[in-house]
């Protein structure tokens, strides 16, 4: 894998609810030399999260990427760790990846599962999940064709955003024990050209007809809001 420097970032923190300084801030990769602030960072957003919305995975699960499993990506602002971005080398999801993305072996061990992003709430608005998906994609470019990842069609930032970083959503089903998680995928190497021009639309709450349009062989690309809510568009992927 390259190396990966550090960057300097001036983000945007909230110290009241309307009012902002601005704070210099390094980006660089984490490692075991800061497991504790890490793991006290993890747990305490593992202890918050709210399944319906995002499962952030055990204390060791954790681990084994900050341990090489995978690379997390952190943001500090000199005081502590205000955002993470963790990325595992491997998933658990090996059925989708070969009957819904119908990746060969050799494609399968070239994908990223693309685990979570987290920003501490006095810097949100810094477009941190959109920015660490672009420095983590340049770092992991030589190794990985694939970026798979699973979001909440109820956690609509994090959705938002990761369409915006170009993933596009194949499915729609139950993980982590009953919940409903969008499965979306970005071919690394390759744009996706997707045919809008007849496309077809469901507010985000129908999960039947989302599901029904993409085994249709349709995907999800875009989230729209209109006066009924937030749907999202669908079209063919042109391959
Ligand atoms: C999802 C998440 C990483 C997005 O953070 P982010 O990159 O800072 O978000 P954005 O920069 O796109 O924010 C855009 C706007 O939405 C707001 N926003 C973002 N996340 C928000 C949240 N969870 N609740 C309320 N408002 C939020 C921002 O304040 C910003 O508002 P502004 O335009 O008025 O400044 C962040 O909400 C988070 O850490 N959530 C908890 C963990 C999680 O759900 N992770 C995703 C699973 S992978």
């Amino acid at each position: 894998m390259k190396d990966f420097g550090e960057y300097h970032l001036c983000l945007k923190r909230r110290k009241k609810s309307e009012f902002f300084v601005k704070v210099p801030c390094i980006l660089r990769r984490l490692t075991m030399d800061d497991r504790e602030e890490a793991l006290a960072l993890h747990r305490v957003m593992a202890s918050n999260a709210n399944p319906e919305l995002f499962v952030p995975g055990t204390d060791e699960e954790f681990l084994h990427i900050l341990d090489g499993g995978g690379v997390i990506l952190g943001i500090h602002d000199g005081r502590r760790i205000v955002c993470m971005r963790t990325v595992l080398f491997e998933t658990r999801d090996e059925e989708v990846l070969r009957e819904d993305m119908k990746l060969l072996p050799d494609q399968m061990r070239r994908m990223a599962f693309i685990e979570y992003c987290v920003v501490h709430r006095d810097y949100r608005g810094n477009n941190l999940q959109f920015l660490t998906c672009f420095f983590m994609e340049d770092l992991l470019w030589d190794d990985f064709d694939y970026f798979y990842t699973t979001v909440s069609p109820r956690n609509l930032y994090s959705l938002r955003n990761v369409m915006d970083c170009g993933f596009y959503a194949f499915h729609l089903k139950e993980r982590y024990g009953g919940h409903m998680r969008y499965l979306l995928r970005k071919d690394v190497k390759h744009s996706p050209s997707i045919r809008m021009k007849r496309h077809v639309s469901a507010p985000l709450r129908d999960y039947r007809t989302q599901q029904r349009i993409m085994n249709d062989g349709l995907v999800g690309y875009r989230l729209v809001r209109n006066t009924s809510g937030v749907w999202m568009l669908f079209g063919q992927l042109i391959k």
